[in-house]
């Protein structure tokens, strides 16, 4: 996107590409076998244009709890999480067709089953999940907009926040990791104006966490991750 883009269409392109290295044969395949069985059912605008809210229960077909993943990029962290709780259903929302496919083949590798998969915007599934419908929701590495001029494109902010809470129970977790300071900045103001309290911040992980791609990059690279903790209200 750039400068001059008119902000009618940040709603559908704040994310960037879509589109990235072209696909492997195997990728290709995933796709077309794996993902219609994955998605969920009434999320996106085509499926369901009244925007109706969608049963929660018929995504994995009982009532397990749901935890979110916001942008799981390729994946490593949402199969992490679902092999380690099994009892959990969790629906990871990625609009790059490249890191869906990734996240595909990892599905098939460690035979997991309670996951699914909305190849999107994060914003078309909150927007159709029933109030307090989610358990717990993890933002890993957020897309940082570092030009001040694009902070608002960025997640943390009041239209996506109000969403998010809405769709989380009360005392459900919230998890943020991040290596930009000023998006931890951004983070720790913006996020309890949205209904959530602080539960905790700093350079350690959580014991379940699964350091993503994107995190070893900014590693190599000499930045510092950050990780912070919020508790819906
Ligand atoms: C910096 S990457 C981090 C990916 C991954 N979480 C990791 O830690 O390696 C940010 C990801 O968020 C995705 N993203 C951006 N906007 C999104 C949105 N509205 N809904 C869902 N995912 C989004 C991007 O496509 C990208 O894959």
């Amino acid at each position: 996107m750039t400068d001059d883009t008119p902000p009618s269409a940040e709603w559908r392109n704040f994310y960037g590409r879509i589109h990235g290295k072209t696909l492997r044969p195997a990728q290709k395949v995933y796709l077309s076998e794996d993902l219609a069985s994955l998605r969920p059912a009434g999320v996106t605008r085509e499926d369901n244009p009244a925007r109706d809210p969608i049963d929660p229960a018929g995504i994995f077909g009982d009532d397990r709890p749901i935890w979110l993943e916001i942008g799981f990029g390729g994946g490593e962290h949402l199969v992490h999480m679902a092999a380690r709780y099994p009892e959990i259903g969790i629906v990871g929302c990625e609009p790059f067709v490249n890191g869906v496919a990734m996240l595909l083949g990892k599905i098939r590798q460690a035979g997991v089953t309670n996951l699914a998969v909305h190849p999107g915007d994060a914003r078309d599934l909150m927007e159709v999940l029933p109030d307090a419908s989610v358990a717990k929701a993890f933002l890993n590495y957020p897309d940082p907009w570092p030009k001040r001029r694009h902070h608002r494109r960025r997640f943390v902010t009041q239209d996506h926040l109000r969403s998010l809470a809405r769709v989380m129970q009360p005392g459900a977790e919230f998890r943020v990791a991040t290596d930009i300071p000023d998006y931890v900045r951004q983070t720790l103001k913006e996020v309890p104006q949205a209904g959530f309290d602080l539960v905790g911040e700093g350079g350690v992980a959580w014991g379940d966490w699964l350091s993503t791609r994107y995190e070893q990059k900014a590693l190599r690279e000499g930045r510092v991750p950050h990780y912070v903790t919020f508790r819906r209200r």
